[in-house]
């Protein structure tokens, strides 16, 4: 039996900052020298490491590392990249604990429990297959459920939704979003809070034109925001690394013919908040919080949609008050953010403001 370590090594990231392309986080299994074939090999890098933890750590943060070589004796670490990802690994023979050659190899967790799925969502649309609508199992449809019902292998990624005349590329995230639940999840936006292109009273929220283009990772709005029709509606947020909230999501169980029709004319739309569904940053009142469309907030912030407190006849709303919302505007003599959330403390006490990206999916 090889002798068999595993070091668990959880990479955090967020979208605003990550580029992890391969794995979100990953292992490493360490074996006796393993005499590998240079064909089946690319070295990557050469250096002195300490131990062979500082080795494997070297290999966690290349996303092109697939195995790990360190000396004990002469303290080298080797890093390579395997040519043919296909091949099938070859398993140590006899073990030999006083090997003074480890061979680390590193191996990707696949998102099954609730902690990696967390955390590919942090990591988001770096995974993305952008063409999982090409080649032989072309499939396309008139949502991302109905896409996901053709062909329920379908990957999360990039496909083409048409419906009446107008056809257009999106991304289908099929595996289901923390907090909002299973199914397959239709983009409709991505709104950067650090920027007021989405504000409350942008343009945007009242024209059916669509801006920019889903592959550009950046800000967009699709056609679907003016011609899907949905029962669900979830937007996540991932807050910059340095705040304390990471990741959250707004979900709204609401069925509209689409979001344009749901927000076009103004109408606040709100009801009380399901506060068990709701995570809230500490001492917020949970007893008074409305969600919905076109909400009026405390200090009269507006946001297209949103979780916010709300003096309702049965709570008498205490501060500090809170706004979780995209299109987000009417606040004034604070910095612009078109998504993220609002805290109004006491008098005395700063407002503070958390932009976010967020993202609006329908289903
Ligand atoms: C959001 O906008 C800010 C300000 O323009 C920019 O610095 C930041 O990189 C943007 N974030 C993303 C994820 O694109
Ligand atoms: C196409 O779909 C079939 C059956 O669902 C599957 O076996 C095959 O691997 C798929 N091919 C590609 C290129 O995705
Ligand atoms: C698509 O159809 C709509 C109504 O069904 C029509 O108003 C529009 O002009 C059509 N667009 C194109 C490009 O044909
Ligand atoms: C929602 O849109 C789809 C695709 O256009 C259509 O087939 C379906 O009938 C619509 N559902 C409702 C309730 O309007
Ligand atoms: C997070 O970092 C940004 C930019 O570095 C800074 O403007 C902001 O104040 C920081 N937020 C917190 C809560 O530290
Ligand atoms: C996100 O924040 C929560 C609470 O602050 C924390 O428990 C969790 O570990 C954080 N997750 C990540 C991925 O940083
Ligand atoms: C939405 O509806 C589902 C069941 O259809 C329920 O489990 C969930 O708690 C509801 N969420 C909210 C925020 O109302």
């Amino acid at each position: 039996m090889a002798m068999t370590i595993r070091i668990g090594i959880i990479l955090l990231s967020f979208a605003c900052c990550c580029h992890l392309r391969q794995f979100c986080s990953s292992y490493f299994t360490f074996s006796p020298y393993l005499k590998q074939s240079s064909e089946q090999f690319d070295s990557i890098a050469e250096f002195k490491a300490d131990t062979e933890l500082t080795c494997a750590l070297r290999c966690s943060t290349k996303h092109n590392c697939d195995e790990a070589i360190f000396n004990r004796d002469s303290k080298k670490c080797s890093l390579y990249q395997k040519k043919d990802k296909g091949s099938i690994d070859s398993h140590a023979g006899k073990d030999n604990t006083r090997s003074r050659i480890v061979t680390m190899k590193k191996v990707a967790i696949p998102p099954t429990n609730k902690r990696n799925i967390d955390c590919a969502s942090a990591n988001d649309e770096s995974k993305d297959n952008t063409d999982a609508d090409k080649g032989k199992n072309k499939t396309t449809g008139t949502s991302c459920n109905e896409i996901l019902q053709k062909n329920s292998a379908s990957p999360t990624g990039h496909y083409h939704i048409t419906i009446g005349n107008v056809t257009w590329k999106t991304r289908c995230k099929m595996n289901g979003i923390p907090r909002c639940g299973d199914g397959a999840w239709e983009l409709v936006m991505r709104v950067n809070g650090s920027q007021n292109t989405f504000s409350y009273d942008s343009h945007h929220w009242t024209s059916k034109a669509s801006y920019k283009s889903v592959d550009t990772g950046q800000e967009v709005k699709l056609p679907g925001y003016w011609l899907s029709n949905f029962t669900k509606i979830c937007v996540t947020m991932h807050f910059p690394a340095n705040v304390s909230r990471n990741t959250t999501s707004i979900l709204l169980n609401h069925t509209a013919q689409s979001l344009y029709h749901a927000l076009h004319k103004g109408v606040t739309t709100t009801w009380a908040a399901d506060s068990s569904t709701i995570k809230t940053p500490p001492n917020i009142d949970k007893s008074c919080l409305v969600q919905g469309f076109n909400v009026i907030g405390p200090r009269s912030i507006k946001s297209r949609v949103a979780v916010a407190s709300q003096p309702l006849d049965w709570c008498a709303l205490r501060l500090p008050y809170f706004v979780r919302g995209v299109g987000i505007g009417g606040f004034r003599g604070y910095p612009e953010i078109s998504c993220g959330e609002i805290i109004i403390g006491l008098s005395y006490a700063p407002i503070k403001t958390y932009p976010a990206f967020c993202r609006i999916y329908i289903q």
